[in-house]
């Protein structure tokens, strides 16, 4: 059976696969246009995309043999589900193995933007440190303030474990209450995103991309969270409006955001929000550790192997589609 690996890089989950197909790998580090995939669907039985790899219902189109799409990501909003299901397509994903290190970066954001690392350290290696003056400098602290976090999934309970240590108050919104979990990890659940929006002073989002969280924050959500709150998005770039957050940070409605991923990837270079001091932009790197690049792979891989023999996948996302 034919396998086509849309990257150079996953060495581990390129052997385990190479052990078992014929295999095919992008030799490039970006994504394939979409005239190679349109082919590799049409010739391959499995496909391992990466989170920012778009397979639209056009290229969908080509698939004759495809039984699995295996993105590596926990993320499958690049991926037309409806279409792949009804093209009884199994599509693959990673969860379970990249929460921790999810959660290591959201706290790296939150102190970053909150402490000004990232400011301070960009004004000395700009050669703009002129003076030894800690007030220019002066921030706010994570402990003992209110996180509230959006969505409850792995990669935010993880969040919130992290939270605890900092000694905060989390709040958390999510479509269902979590009983369990608010004994466990001593979270507080907000009835309404307005409580939870005008109550922290950290907000973060953890939130899959549909129709339904699409610019879930935008003007009206901006203008209930306190002045001297901060945003932290390492979802996807279109669960916040970004146009909306740029009128909020200018006009200083709140502290600051953080935003791994952003909408579209990569940033236009002359996008407004590039030209904010009160803004951190990370590459969409928040899983972005070795041994979880790694992991993830290995697990994409083995979503082929399972799919492509008939037994169950480690996670399938639309088993509907059998
Ligand atoms: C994910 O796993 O969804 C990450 O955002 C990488 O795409």
């Amino acid at each position: 059976m034919k396998v086509f690996i849309a990257r150079p890089y996953h060495h581990p989950a390129t052997k385990l696969l190479k052990s078992k197909y014929d295999v095919e790998i992008w030799k490039e580090s970006t994504t394939p246009p979409p005239e190679i995939f349109k082919e590799k669907v049409s010739t391959c039985h499995a496909i391992m995309t990466e989170g920012y790899d778009h397979i639209n219902k056009e290229i969908l189109a080509f698939a004759k043999n495809l039984r699995i799409i295996s993105n590596r990501a926990v993320g499958t909003d690049n991926i037309d589900l409806k279409e792949a299901t009804q093209k009884k397509i199994l599509v693959g994903n990673t969860p379970g193995v990249l929460h921790d290190s999810c959660a290591d970066f959201t706290i790296g954001l939150m102190l970053s933007l909150s402490r000004n690392i990232f400011q301070g350290a960009h004004i000395v290696k700009s050669k703009k440190w002129d003076e030894l003056n800690q007030y220019h400098y002066l921030g706010s602290d994570l402990y003992k303030k209110t996180v509230g976090i959006i969505g409850m999934g792995k990669i935010a309970q993880t969040v919130a474990k992290r939270c605890k240590g900092f000694d905060t108050r989390i709040l958390y919104f999510s479509r269902t209450r979590k009983l369990d979990l608010e004994e466990s990890l001593g979270i507080e659940w907000s009835e309404n995103l307005t409580d939870l929006l005008s109550t922290s002073d950290f907000i973060s989002l953890h939130l899959p991309l549909t129709d339904d969280t699409r610019h879930l924050i935008g003007k009206r959500e901006l203008s209930l969270m306190k002045e001297s709150a901060f945003l932290i998005n390492t979802s996807r770039g279109a669960v916040i409006n970004q146009n909306d957050v740029f009128s909020a940070l200018e006009d200083n409605l709140i502290a600051g955001a953080a935003l791994d991923v952003t909408d579209p990837e990569p940033i236009p270079k002359n996008h407004p929000l590039l030209t904010l001091d009160n803004l951190i932009i990370t590459p969409h790197i928040a899983s972005g550790a070795k041994s979880t690049f790694e992991n993830m792979g290995i697990m994409a891989a083995k979503n082929i192997i399972s799919a492509l023999s008939g037994t169950p996948m480690p996670s399938c996302i639309n088993p509907g589609a059998l």
